[in-house]
């Protein structure tokens, strides 16, 4: 591949580790990501190198994500997107599932590639699949020039800068940033009304600075992680949106410092996990004010009374989950779409501080590679 990226971005300044330098960019490299991309007049999405006229955009029935990790985890949340927001069946599925499974794709199914480097081996192998079925595709990813951004022939770039810390931050944010653009489109395309596109857009816009008020709050963030360091299991859980979220949570804890932690959908908690809680099983639950919020403080109760330690994720002033839980880390309220950004920046910080007090390498977390070329 061939990165035209700046050296000076790829330096890590005045921070101690990639990882936190790339979280702390996201209020500007969301705003790379929809630069350009907003057509307010019309409550639109612009998105060029998606390759479709209106006409063959009103013809998808379906879309297919596949994507491995994180990306994977963007894709989920995505999910959401476009069957709330433009009303299309949309299904993810893991790339390496997608490519030896012989999925059945259908006339007008658009398949979207997500993949921060471009080079996943399974990521590429699910493109080559889609191609030879006739799908229509139209991939995501960061790295110009990409193997997959190149076989895909068309999609959209992140334009998030180079990602050098393993575990992915500001890559998988700006992935869901354009899939909310993508959905905008595809909806503006169909059924959602100028009114409604220009209220989304106007959430999109505020994204930069609803992250920014999670990164001033990286003290108190850490002042939580220190107490929770300690332990060494962890469930996170969420609802709708932030059920991805949760998984994506949990992931960046276990990726950077070694210590086991699960998402689950906190309607799964019944099914299994909760049989596991104590008082040595903290819960991270996202109890954002968004719906489900109310289901999610029953599952709170549920996790306190087995004495499990909660560490909540809520939206300011919410006394309630505040009085019900250890430790909260407040966000300001924002909508159903947007509150996976803001949630996940604060997961980011919670897992970065965590690794911090336990003396762990950050950036290269071992067994792990940034883009799995091999299967
Ligand atoms: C590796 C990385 C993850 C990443 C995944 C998918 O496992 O460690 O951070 O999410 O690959 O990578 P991609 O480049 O396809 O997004």
């Amino acid at each position: 591949a061939n990165i035209d990226w700046d050296a000076a971005a790829a330096e890590k300044g005045n921070y101690p580790h990639f990882m936190l330098k790339e979280i702390f960019e996201q209020p500007e490299t969301i705003e790379n990501a929809i630069r350009g991309r907003i057509n307010y007049e019309m409550g639109t999405a612009i998105l060029n190198g998606l390759g479709f006229s209106p006409c063959e955009l009103a013809q998808i029935s379906r879309i297919v994500i596949a994507a491995c990790g994180s990306s994977m985890h963007a894709g989920m949340v995505a999910e959401y997107y476009f069957e709330d927001i433009a009303g299309i069946s949309t299904s993810v599925e893991q790339a390496a599932e997608f490519r030896y499974r012989n999925p059945i794709i259908e006339p007008n199914t658009l398949v979207i590639p997500i993949s921060q480097s471009g080079e996943t081996a399974d990521t590429i192998a699910a493109v080559r699949e889609a191609v030879g079925k006739g799908a229509y595709i139209s991939a995501l990813c960061n790295v110009v020039g990409s193997t997959i951004a190149r076989e895909a022939g068309r999609g959209v770039y992140l334009h998030a800068g180079p990602e050098i810390s393993v575990a992915s931050t500001k890559a998988f944010s700006s992935q869901v940033a354009v899939l909310l653009l993508m959905a905008l489109l595809l909806g503006r395309n169909r059924r959602l009304s100028r009114s409604e596109g220009c209220e989304l857009v106007r959430e999109i816009e505020q994204t930069p600075e609803l992250i920014r008020s999670v990164l001033a709050q990286a003290e108190e963030i850490r002042a939580i992680a220190k107490r929770y360091a300690g332990f060494d299991d962890f469930f996170y859980i969420g609802r709708g949106c932030l059920y991805p979220t949760a998984l994506e949570g949990a992931l960046k804890l276990k990726e950077i410092s070694y210590v086991h932690a699960e998402g689950y959908h906190a309607a799964e908690l019944k099914h299994g996990p909760i049989s596991l809680l104590d008082e040595r099983h903290p819960v991270l639950a996202l109890a954002n004010d968004i719906p489900g919020r109310d289901k999610i403080l029953g599952n709170i109760q549920e996790c306190r009374a087995r004495r499990a330690p909660v560490v909540a994720v809520a939206t300011a002033g919410d006394r309630e989950v505040e009085n019900l839980t250890d430790d909260v880390i407040f966000i300001p309220h924002c909508s159903r779409f947007i509150a996976p950004l803001p949630t996940t920046v604060a997961l980011q910080l919670f897992a970065y501080y965590i690794a911090v007090e336990r003396g762990c390498e950050i950036d290269q977390p071992r067994n792990l590679a940034k883009s799995v070329t091999v299967e």
